[in-house]
């Protein structure tokens, strides 16, 4: 079985709620060409329901995303699919790993995880007259299921969709007693398990997620798998991209200037100030202070320019920043 994909997965920037929005994606895409974007998970309820222009706004420049969604009614979700299509999305995936109470109840996200028939389904109805690259992201367990053997089956089970492109973030998930935040520390990172289904499936294609704080962590994965999804690491600083281009695409370029980012953002920033949230729209930004001496103060003073929606005040503190 050849694996179809059209787009290189080597490195991908992880969905992540309240984080992954256009503005940050737009942000990400200045300073890697290359690296695939995933957007927020969006609810296949929500997406029949709701405003569509609103909930799948995107810009082309942006490109290549992929659109996350949740769910596990298969028109519901060929229905998203269609939606993605029209949207010109590149790749849309199946959320099977978010733990919260709220998305469970919902019948989606990691409580998927106890029903692999349903998840082989659902993708199959996903898989079925597109073209587009359909993926899942997914646990290495569930509450007791926990053994190697389980993740196995389950991979095995849900591959027999036709699906073949697996993100998996190497933690198990707990339904009960620990929130999602808690659900990305506590439970253990168990990447052996993630390296042994590549060996025992070779014709998938896997892509690891989960505590890859460095460069140096996704090139070490690499030699296992292959791809490498980030998360946190980027939500905490952007510029962790900067060398994604040339490290995993091999694409020989300079180093991104980053005082040529910040002013390029935050032309963004003033051409958006009346379409879209300040905090959207500067969110990207905001964690780029963490960890700087006086951060504390510099934090109170960004939050109170944003309020004061200075943005001209803004854009130089961040300039003095990252000159700094
Ligand atoms: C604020 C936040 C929101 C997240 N929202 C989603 C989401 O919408 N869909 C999803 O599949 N994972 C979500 N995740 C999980 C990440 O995609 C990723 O699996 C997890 O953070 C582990 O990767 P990391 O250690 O590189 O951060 C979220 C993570 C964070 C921190």
């Amino acid at each position: 079985m050849n694996c179809k994909t059209t787009l290189d997965y080597r490195f991908s920037v992880a969905p992540m709620m309240g984080v992954t929005t256009s503005s940050a994606r737009y942000m990400y895409r200045l300073i890697s060409k290359e690296a695939i974007l995933f957007t927020e998970m969006i609810a296949s309820q929500a997406l029949y329901r709701g405003n569509n222009d609103k909930l799948l706004f995107k810009q082309e420049t942006e490109s290549p995303v992929v659109l996350q969604v949740g769910g596990s009614d298969r028109e519901l979700l060929k229905y998203s699919v269609d939606l993605a299509n029209n949207k010109n999305y590149q790749g849309i995936n199946l959320n099977v790993g978010c733990p919260s109470k709220k998305v469970s109840k919902g019948k989606m996200g990691a409580c998927l995880m106890k029903e692999s028939d349903l998840v082989r389904d659902c993708l199959s109805s996903m898989i079925q007259g597109t073209n587009m690259d359909v993926s899942v992201k997914c646990r290495i367990g569930v509450d007791e299921f926990e053994s190697y053997e389980f993740f196995r089956d389950f991979i095995h089970n849900v591959a027999q969709s036709g699906c073949q492109l697996f993100f998996v973030h190497a933690r198990k998930a707990y339904l009960k007693g620990l929130d999602p935040k808690k659900n990305r520390t506590i439970p253990i990172l168990k990447y052996d398990y993630v390296h042994r289904v590549k060996k025992e499936f070779p014709h998938l294609k896997i892509f690891i997620n989960g505590g890859l704080n460095t460069i140096s962590d996704c090139i070490e994965q690499m030699k296992f798998v292959d791809g490498v999804m980030v998360g946190r690491a980027i939500q905490s600083n952007p510029f962790f991209l900067e060398n994604v281009d040339n490290v995993f695409y091999g694409k020989k370029i300079q180093l991104a200037n980053k005082e040529f980012i910040i002013k390029k953002y935050f032309d963004y920033v003033k051409s958006n100030i009346d379409q879209v949230s300040t905090y959207e729209l500067l969110s990207p930004l905001l964690a780029l202070c963490f960890g700087v001496p006086g951060a504390k103060k510099f934090k109170q003073q960004v939050n109170d320019l944003i309020r004061a929606r200075d943005i001209a005040t803004l854009e130089n503190t961040y300039l003095k920043l990252i000159a700094a």
